[in-house]
């Protein structure tokens, strides 16, 4: 007899959750290892073990539906929304774009991009900015649409842009058509973007169309394949960055030793995606009965697997709530996990890279001068202000 999946009283997605994702992701974990949302009728798993395991079986747990599954969404439906084989034939084509070989030459560009934001906020040395303002944004929001190769005119809309993606994945509650609202411009940027003859020569966005000139893809494929990379790679690397800089606030002596040696950079990066992933959740749909502990997850079911709690259960974690830049944190699933792990992993490390060094080589230390604003959006999560105090070393 399985046993009866218990309801958590609490709705993970409004706007008090929200303010609060933290505590509510992990009070969520421990209720048990499945938990049920009734109001939505979503599966939840938050414990790292099943979420690694759902992550890795994608014949049980399948991505081509999942909760609140709107195919006319601004969300183009490919590649994260297909199984293998279709799947596999895409990613192939994005993966080669994204390898270390094909973005090495990007490095010098980040790296002086991220000196000169780092070089902008020096006239504010020992005063109060904002991280994700002064920072984060204006470092993703350049070097980003500098490689896929997009104008100038219309990057504006990049956050808007985010904001309506994060909110398509979630429940269509109040925040969500908060971030609908007044969206005609910014959704015909996003779909101007897109298209061939608006892309730079040389550019990844251009390397979707030559695939398609290959036979690799179709042209509509490489069409929705440039937006899945404007929408993917943007705010996930804005609020990764963000929260290092916040862990450093916290954590002083973390920042000491990345300072001391920045073979540490990427450690740092990626304990802060373990420590405060900026995606809550992955949405699955159950393609068979699945067992776990006890409890069976009916097929069909609409489920959601639970990348930031799974980052923070103390089955698997020392001391989680500790950000800890020497701890082997390669297996945190903040980039996922399995067939439909991040491909943009190298792209982001590459960027971290170029600011989180910058950042070391000229600010002695930071310290944090107020509460994070968090973004209010149901599946991403982080600030979308953060006051802190950067001190710059003497020069
Ligand atoms: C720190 C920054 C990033 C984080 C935290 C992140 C997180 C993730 C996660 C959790 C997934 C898996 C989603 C799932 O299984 O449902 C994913 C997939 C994906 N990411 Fe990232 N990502 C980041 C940066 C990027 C960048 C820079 C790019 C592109 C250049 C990118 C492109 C993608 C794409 C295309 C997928 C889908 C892969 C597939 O379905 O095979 N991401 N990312």
């Amino acid at each position: 007899m399985p046993k009866t999946i218990p309801e958590f009283d609490t709705d993970p997605f409004s706007r008090e959750s929200v303010m609060n994702a933290r505590a509510v992701d992990d009070r969520l974990r421990e209720l048990a290892p499945v938990v049920k949302l009734a109001r939505e009728n979503v599966t939840m798993l938050a414990r790292y073990e099943h979420v690694a395991a759902g992550l890795k079986d994608w014949k049980s747990f399948s991505s081509t539906s999942r909760p609140w599954h709107d195919p006319n969404s601004v969300r183009p439906e490919l590649l994260l929304t297909d199984d293998p084989p279709k799947h596999t034939r895409v990613r192939a084509v994005v993966a080669n774009a994204l390898s270390p070989r094909a973005l090495s030459h990007m490095a010098e560009a980040f790296r002086r991009d991220a000196r000169s934001i780092v070089h902008g906020v020096r006239s504010r040395d020992g005063r109060t900015i904002d991280a994700v303002a002064d920072i984060t944004q204006p470092f993703v929001y350049k070097v980003l649409p500098d490689l896929i190769g997009l104008p100038q005119q219309g990057r504006e809309h990049m956050y808007a842009f985010g904001n309506m993606v994060w909110a398509t994945m979630g429940p269509p509650n109040e925040l969500f058509h908060e971030a609908m609202e007044n969206t005609d411009a910014v959704a015909a940027w996003a779909s101007q973007c897109c298209n061939r003859e608006n892309l730079t020569p040389g550019s990844l966005g251009m390397a979707m169309y030559e695939a398609a000139d290959r036979g690799e893809i179709t042209p509509h494929e490489a069409n929705l394949l440039v937006g899945i990379l404007l929408s993917a790679a943007a705010d996930t690397t804005v609020l990764t960055l963000a929260n290092t800089i916040r862990a450093f606030c916290e954590f002083p002596d973390q920042y000491q030793l990345v300072r001391s040696d920045r073979a540490l950079i990427r450690a740092a990066f990626e304990e802060s995606l373990r420590w405060d992933s900026p995606s809550r959740m992955a949405g699955r749909v159950a393609m068979k009965d699945v067992e776990i502990d006890g409890y069976v997850i009916s097929a069909g079911e609409r489920c959601g697997l639970m990348f930031a709690a799974a980052n923070r259960d103390p089955r698997r974690w020392e001391a989680p709530d500790r950000f800890d830049v020497r701890r082997n944190n390669r297996d945190n699933l903040g980039f996922g996990y399995g067939v439909h792990a991040c491909v943009g992993r190298v792209l982001a490390l590459l960027e971290a890279e170029a600011l989180l060094g910058a950042l070391a080589d000229s600010i002695e230390h930071f310290e944090s001068a107020g509460e994070p604003e968090p973004w209010m959006t149901t599946i991403g999560h982080g600030p979308s202000r953060l006051p802190v105090t950067a001190v710059f070393a003497a020069q």
